[in-house]
C-alpha cells in the first residue's frame, strides 16, 4: 500500500469517452511552472517533441533524443496534478520494431510517471500500437502532417489538398483506431478531410491546423502565447509574452546601466 497522497489525473479512457461531447482542451508544455498553469485548464498536456525546435533551437524534431523527452516529461509531471500527461516518442525510438518501441515507451512511462505516449504514423505503425496497448502502454496516434517525416514529405506541408489522397489518410485513421489508440492527433490537414475522419472513427480526434469539427484542439503553448518568432497560420496568438519579456529585459538593463537597480527596496541594510 502506497503512503503517497494519490493524485487524481484524467485517464486515457476518460479522454476516449469525451468523443463527441464537450471539446477536449490540450496544450503542450515542457516545464514544471508553465505546466502548473496549464493544468487547471487542460484535459491533457502533451510534452511534445516540438520542444526540440521551440526550446532548443533545432530546425526539425528529428534530432530530439529520448533523454531530453524524459527530462522535460518528469518536470511536467512534477508540476501537475489533474491533466493526463502524454509524452512524445522521439524519432528513431519506435519505428524499427514493436519490441524496440516497447522498451523505449516503457522507459518513458516508468521514468517520467506520464500516463501515455504519442507516436507518429498511421497504418504503418498499427502493429506497433497494438503491441504496446496489449502490453499496458496507452498510445495516442498522430497522422496527417507528421513532423518527424518532414524530410520524406519535403517540408511541413498541409495534407489532403488533393482529394485523391484522402483515402490513405482515412485508412491511417481507421488502422490506428482498430489497433487500440485511445485518441488521435490530426495535424496540418485540410478541414473537410479532418471533419470526415472525425465522423468515421470511434476515438477522439485532436486537431492542430485541422478542423473545428475535431473532438478537441491542441496548440504549442509558446506559439499561442506570442513567444515563438514565427507561428504557423493555424495558430491564434492569445498573448504577447515575447514583447513583454523584451520590454522587461530592456527596463532591467537600462536600470542596471543607470545604477538605479538595485534600489533601496532590494538591498539588505
Ligand atoms: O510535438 C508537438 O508539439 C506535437 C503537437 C504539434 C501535436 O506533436
Amino acid at each position: 500500500m502506497s503512503t503517497q497522497k494519490p493524485v487524481r489525473r484524467k485517464t486515457c479512457p476518460q479522454i476516449t469517452a469525451m468523443k463527441g461531447g464537450d471539446p477536449i482542451v490540450s496544450l503542450t508544455s515542457y516545464h514544471a511552472h508553465t505546466a502548473q498553469i496549464v493544468d487547471g485548464h487542460a484535459d491533457f498536456i502533451l510534452v511534445g517533441d516540438s520542444l526540440g525546435m521551440v526550446m532548443h533551437g533545432m530546425e526539425t524534431t528529428v534530432g530530439v533524443p529520448i533523454d531530453l523527452m524524459i527530462m522535460h516529461g518528469k518536470a511536467v509531471v512534477r508540476g501537475t496534478q489533474q491533466a493526463l500527461i502524454v509524452v512524445d516518442m522521439p524519432f528513431g525510438t519506435y519505428e524499427e520494431s514493436p519490441e524496440v518501441a516497447f522498451r523505449n515507451a516503457a522507459r518513458i512511462l516508468k521514468e517520467t510517471g506520464c500516463g501515455a505516449v504519442k507516436l507518429e504514423g498511421g497504418a504503418r505503425m498499427a502493429d506497433t500500437i497494438r503491441f504496446l496497448v496489449q502490453r499496458g502502454i496507452p498510445v495516442m496516434a498522430h497522422i496527417g502532417l507528421t513532423p518527424q517525416s518532414s524530410h520524406v514529405m519535403g517540408g511541413f506541408k498541409t495534407q489532403g489538398r488533393e482529394e485523391e489522397s484522402w483515402a490513405e489518410h482515412e485508412a491511417d485513421a481507421r488502422a490506428v483506431t482498430d489497433a487500440g489508440a485511445f485518441a488521435i492527433v490530426l495535424e496540418g490537414m485540410v478541414e473537410p478531410l479532418a471533419a470526415k475522419i472525425t465522423k468515421q472513427i470511434e476515438i477522439p480526434t485532436i486537431g492542430i491546423g485541422a478542423s473545428a469539427d475535431c473532438d478537441g484542439q491542441i496548440l504549442v503553448l509558446e506559439d499561442m502565447l506570442g513567444l515563438s518568432p514565427r507561428a504557423p497560420k493555424f495558430v491564434k496568438v492569445y498573448g504577447d509574452l515575447g514583447a513583454q519579456i523584451e520590454a522587461s529585459v530592456k527596463a532591467y538593463a537600462d536600470e542596471v546601466r543607470a545604477r538605479q537597480f538595485p534600489g533601496e527596496a532590494q538591498v539588505y541594510r
